[in-house]
């Protein structure tokens, strides 16, 4: 089965699909057999930063079932290692109100497709679409930029993210739960408040689902003053979500981006010595590293951490 990493960032603009493209591109030259997925519904364009301006088919035939595998609407993009992509859909009344049993049947047959890594580039914003392709995965990748308004956008998107996790697996659980989902929740703790004024079960299935929720942070357009923001994040991450963030790696501010994405090619392949080439270079390794390494959840916690609102 492959593994999936969804990569998102709550605010749009910030560089996530460069950061697929040229992740997806380094990792299938380290000999992974990688397929990027566009679920940017809406704003769906990684094909054009391969310079696939016309996708033979793309999601939405596989959303009206005009094709039934996904496999035949994997393309092979002309990069010089072998890499697939699953081409995002526009904005149709379908992909806007995507049933909940056609993301089922999608999640399914990614699960299923012929590949070691599957990315997933779950677009901008913090529709329930955006959470749950973000959740569907094995890891979690985040892109932010040290612009403020960036970095309070991915923090409100990893809070949202986290609250519907936990409800999830208390709906998974509790049929009744569901009209939980009907109802608005600004932190874990109002979650688990609501359910069952927080029972000693509660908490433990609560916990049990943020166990393996620890998104790991790609900042880019760096500049050297940056850090305080990336500390606060953490920070209030740890604090008000209780969930940690690991900082996976940095990617500068770097012109030759630009041009790379005027000649629709990754920077990785445009210019392989350019900063942030270099950079991404270290991130593929930690990535491999992150996917390889062994993950143990216990299946309760040892001591619960600490949720506050
Ligand atoms: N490290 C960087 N240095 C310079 N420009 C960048 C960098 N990363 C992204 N950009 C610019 O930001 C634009 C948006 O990137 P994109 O990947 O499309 O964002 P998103 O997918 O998050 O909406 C790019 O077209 C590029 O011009
Ligand atoms: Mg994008």
């Amino acid at each position: 089965m492959p593994t999936i990493i969804s990569v998102a960032s709550g605010k749009g603009g910030v560089g996530k699909s460069m950061v697929v493209s040229n992740l997806g591109l380094l990792l299938s030259r380290k000999g992974q057999r990688v397929i990027l997925v566009d679920m940017d519904i809406g704003g769906a364009n990684l094909h054009i930063l391969f310079g696939m301006f016309h996708p033979p088919s793309t999601l939405t035939d596989f959303f009206t079932n005009r094709t039934t595998n996904l496999e035949d609407i994997a393309h092979t993009l002309g990069t010089p290692s072998p890499l697939r992509l699953i081409p995002g859909t526009g904005e149709t009344l379908i992909t806007a109100n995507l049933q909940h049993a056609k993301k089922k049947r999608l999640i399914r047959h990614l699960k299923k497709l012929d590949a070691d890594i599957i990315l997933v580039d779950v677009g901008a914003g913090t529709s329930y679409h955006t959470l749950d392709f973000f959740l569907l995965a094995d890891y979690f990748l985040a892109v932010a930029t040290p612009d403020p308004t960036s970095v309070i956008d991915l923090y409100r998107f990893i809070k949202l993210a986290a609250i519907r996790k936990v409800l999830t697996a208390f709906l998974a659980r509790d049929p009744i739960a569901e009209a939980l989902l009907n109802k608005d929740f600004n932190s874990v703790t109002e979650v688990l408040e609501a359910v069952g004024r927080t029972s000693e079960s509660g908490i433990a299935l609560a916990e049990q689902a943020l166990m393996g929720f620890q998104p790991a942070l790609i900042l880019n357009r760096m500049t050297p003053k940056a850090r305080i923001n990336t500390l606060h994040l953490r920070h209030l991450l740890k604090q008000y979500v209780g969930t940690d963030l690991s900082v996976l790696g940095n990617i500068p501010e770097d012109p030759l981006v630009q041009q790379s994405i005027l000649k629709y090619l990754p920077v990785v392949e445009f210019s392989p010595n350019a900063p942030a080439a270099l950079a991404f270079d270290q991130i593929a390794e930690n990535v491999l590293k992150l996917v390889k390494q062994p993950r143990t959840l216990p299946e309760t916690p040892e001591e619960p951490r600490k949720i506050r609102a």
